[in-house]
């Protein structure tokens, strides 16, 4: 029986403030196949980071469950929670979070260095994931004599260099122009074409468009989820219509 990467059943996630609890996820279910390469798209607010962060394993629901590759993690607590984050997940976020003072290859090669990886072999599989986003000429260079592009695609090997099963990345072109913004999909799309799964969170339809499978959130339910052919035809009726 062929398994899915990711199956969420009537996920919840409430945040409590003030002693009020607020109903962020509704219950939101899909499953997610190995290999495929999807956008979650939505309003601010809508949720996208709160279930990113759950599909990352850098928090927990509060209702409902999840299965990652054949492990439940819903009920996981947080040292077990790290352990299958370490293993299993890639995570990109829109802020790059490189170490100014480390060069590209080092700033990759840093999750090896936890996973107590020997220094040789974590360079050549740092250079190996520089290869991989095409800046393995730019191994020896600090974050500072980078363009912004070329920071996310170091932040892209870091986040492959474990070879997790699952790449995730919230907000990957928030900070990038639409240029590098498109070289930065096309990576995802290499990275997929080999063999990953991607999942990435982006409000820009046509950053979405990129993507196979597209899933619409809206006030924490899901509203849509599109192949990519019914996204395109849906974005393009949709602008059709005068607002
Ligand atoms: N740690 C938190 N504590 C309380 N409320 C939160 C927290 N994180 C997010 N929220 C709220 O949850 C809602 C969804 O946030 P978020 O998942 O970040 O949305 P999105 O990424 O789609 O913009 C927002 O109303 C936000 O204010
Ligand atoms: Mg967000």
């Amino acid at each position: 029986m062929s398994q899915s990467i990711i199956t969420i059943d009537t996920l919840r996630k409430s945040y409590f403030m003030a002693q009020q609890a607020v109903e962020v996820l509704k219950g939101i279910s899909f499953s997610i196949e190995r290999n495929e390469y999807v956008a979650l798209m939505g309003p601010s607010g809508s949720g996208k980071s709160t279930l990113m962060n759950i599909l990352g394993c850098l928090d927990s629901p509060t209702g409902g469950k999840y299965i990652l590759n054949g492990k439940d993690v819903s009920k996981m607590q947080d040292n077990e929670l790290a352990d299958v984050r370490n293993i299993e997940i890639g995570f990109v976020f829109q802020q790059f979070n490189l170490l100014p003072r480390l060069s590209a290859a080092e700033n990759v090669a840093l999750p090896l260095v936890y996973a107590g990886i020997p220094k040789k072999e974590r360079l050549d599989r740092a250079q190996e994931a520089l290869r991989k986003v095409g800046l393995d000429t730019r191994s020896h260079h600090k974050p500072n004599e980078l363009s912004g592009g070329q920071i996310q695609r170091v932040a892209i090997a870091r986040a492959i260099v474990n070879n997790p099963s699952l790449l995730l990345a919230d907000e990957p072109t928030g900070n990038l122009d639409t240029k590098t913004s498109v070289e930065v999909m096309e990576i995802f799309g290499k990275i997929q074409e080999a063999g990953n799964t991607v999942v990435l969170v982006t409000h820009e339809e046509d950053i979405a468009a990129y993507a196979k499978r597209v899933i619409r959130l809206r006030d924490g339910i899901i509203e849509k989820d599109m192949q990519q052919a019914e996204f395109l035809q849906y974005a393009k009726t949709k602008h059709s219509v005068p607002a």
